[in-house]
């Protein structure tokens, strides 16, 4: 209690925000300002009047909100929070491909590194990938570095794009939930709905009723009127959707899906970063004004979900 007290003074006195995503600890998420999904939380911080964003998520993230707003000071609370899906693709990777492909548009997945955002064209979340690919005026897109969304994508273009190349990179933790998990639960609650985020297998996409991000999970079961939801994603998102959906059955799809790198930020940590105010992310310049574009153009287009 005395620690809440603490850090709740603290990001008074700093003029702080506390901005957390849908996979932190419990805790975190009940003491942040906001909770939302990638896209979201982009959005709150190029649109925050803190002086200080305290972004209990995973580094990129922190990284993005520094680019939006690059005169506030962004904290993340413990520098172990990384992306291993992120660190699959670097910059030697981006212009190894564009010297190969001229003509494509290159689009990264907001699960990259400001390095790499610098060098692509445009980004995109899990809530508008299909909108960002559809907003570019060229056929010829390289999408990366995530498999499974840059499948998922090609299969819901309403253009006529040749996604010829989807990059091979992965997030262990949606990987990690198998159709015959799906299958299993689908057995035992025949009458459920199953909501999946697109980082899941081809396979386990194509048992879901809806494919949405984090947010648009919490969306789905608040709106659908079924009394038993299989969640495909991380699982400490069921923090959240049993606090807002205190009625309805969740059920986690598999309890593997678990990500040790959203979980190292915890009320020691945030209150030691509020107190001290470190680790902060700082992105040069250079890379910061070309990453912003990258990003900007985003947040230009409208979000459906
Ligand atoms: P969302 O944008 O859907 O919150 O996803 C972020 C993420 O990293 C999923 O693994």
């Amino acid at each position: 209690m005395e620690i809440i007290e603490e850090i709740n003074r603290l990001r008074k006195e700093k003029h702080a925000v506390i901005l957390a995503h849908n996979y932190q600890l419990p805790e975190i998420q009940d003491i942040s300002d906001f909770l939302g999904d990638s896209l979201e939380l982009s959005r709150k911080a190029a649109s925050t009047d803190a002086d200080v964003i305290v972004f209990c998520g995973v580094h990129f993230m922190a990284e993005t909100a520094k680019i939006l707003s690059p005169l506030k000071t962004v904290i993340l609370p413990d520098l172990r929070s990384g992306c291993p899906l992120a660190n699959m693709v670097t910059v030697q990777d981006i212009k190894k491909l564009r010297s190969e492909n001229p003509d494509a548009s290159v689009v990264c997945y907001i699960n990259t590194s400001a390095e790499v955002k610098a060098e692509c064209d445009i980004c995109c979340t899990s809530s508008n990938a299909v909108d960002v690919v559809n907003s570019l005026p060229s056929n010829t897109i390289v999408f990366l570095p995530d498999r499974n969304l840059g499948n998922y994508v090609s299969k819901h273009t309403s253009k006529k794009i040749r996604l010829w190349r989807i990059w091979d990179g992965f997030c262990p933790t949606h990987e990690n939930l198998k159709a015959e998990d799906v299958l299993q639960l689908k057995k035992q609650y025949p009458d459920a709905r199953f909501v999946a985020h697109p980082e899941c297998t081809e396979d386990v996409l194509k048992l879901a009723d809806k494919v949405t991000s984090t947010s648009g999970i919490i969306k789905y079961v608040k709106d659908e009127p079924a009394k038993n939801f299989i969640i495909g994603t991380e699982t400490a998102i069921l923090h959240r959707l049993k606090k807002e959906n205190p009625d309805k059955n969740l059920i986690p799809a598999s309890r593997q899906m678990f990500c040790q790198n959203m979980k190292y930020n915890n009320l020691e940590s945030l209150y030691e970063s509020l107190l001290n105010m470190e680790p902060e992310i700082e992105v040069p310049k250079k890379i910061r004004d070309k990453a912003f574009l990258t990003i900007d153009k985003m947040l230009k287009i409208g979000r459906k979900d």
